[in-house]
């Protein structure tokens, strides 16, 4: 694995807002801010999803002024090239700099229609074109209490990792996963740190068991849904969470700010 130690992940998921002047103006202040703040970027990395359009622009922006930030898309298609209407290929963004790529958002899962079999096939595409799939897995309400709180998530991940592994054409240099129970995601109703816990620890049992230990050590395990710099402190004290998946609060400079330097008030 690339990342030798679980380096904490803020990532900021805008969804469907900022177009790309709005992304610069965002993008420009929030440097500023974690500048002012002396942040300490080897110690958290940051990093902005914007939509499609804006990931031009804030590439430029990121280069031009050597900022510390790094970014993601939101989606990738699991397809190279060719006549697919509408979708994206991983090449052309790898070709943007991309580092990263959301997979499987509760949001594309239910609303898009993205299957297990999806979420597999873009995981594998994003590895292969060297980005690295930040793959989200989370149970809604009603899975909860059917199946508990682990069942849910710990099925879509070993469904998502299917065919990425070592001797395959989609062997992991690095993954992230971000549990997001779709009950919390923008219901301003996070987890409690012990159910977020829970699940990741389970997580790192199926990265243990299909991708080795070694690598389960090595791979971030993020906490998204309602997370705010109020609670962040909370979820970075738990041994299995790296990090944090932010929607809602990652569109505030400044509350994303607070949240990327939760080290300054987790106090561990
Ligand atoms: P939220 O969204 O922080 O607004 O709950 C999280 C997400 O959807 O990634």
């Amino acid at each position: 694995m690339a990342v030798a130690s679980r380096t904490p992940l803020i990532a900021g998921n805008w969804k469907m807002n900022l177009d790309h002047l709005q992304s610069i103006a965002f993008v420009q202040k929030l440097a500023w801010t974690l500048k002012d703040a002396n942040h300490d970027f080897a110690g958290a990395e940051v990093a902005v999803f914007p939509p499609f359009t804006d990931l031009r622009s804030v590439q430029t922006l990121i280069s031009a002024d050597k900022l510390e930030l790094v970014f993601g898309a939101q989606d990738v298609s699991q397809y190279d090239s060719g006549a697919y209407t509408g979708e994206i290929s991983g090449a052309f963004l790898k070709a943007l700099d991309a580092s990263y790529v959301i997979i499987g958002h509760s949001e594309r899962r239910t609303m898009h229609a993205e299957t297990d079999e999806i979420v597999a096939a873009k995981s594998a595409a994003a590895i292969k074109h060297g980005l690295v799939p930040v793959i989200c897995v989370g149970e809604t309400a009603d899975d909860l209490e059917t199946h508990g709180p682990s069942a849910v998530p710990v099925a879509q991940l070993k469904a998502a990792l299917a065919g990425i592994g070592a001797g395959t054409s989609a062997a992991p240099t690095d993954i992230v996963v971000a549990y997001e129970p779709v009950w919390a995601i923008g219901s301003g109703q996070a987890a409690t740190p012990e159910q977020a816990e829970q699940v990741c620890a389970a997580l790192r049992g199926v990265l243990a068991e299909v991708l080795g230990q070694d690598t389960a050590d090595a791979t971030r395990i993020l906490y998204g849904g309602s997370v705010k710099s109020g609670n962040i402190a909370g979820f970075m004290r738990q041994p299995n969470v790296d990090g944090a998946l932010v929607g809602g609060a990652s569109l505030d400079v400044a509350e994303f700010a607070a949240i990327s330097r939760f080290q300054k008030h987790v106090g561990v």
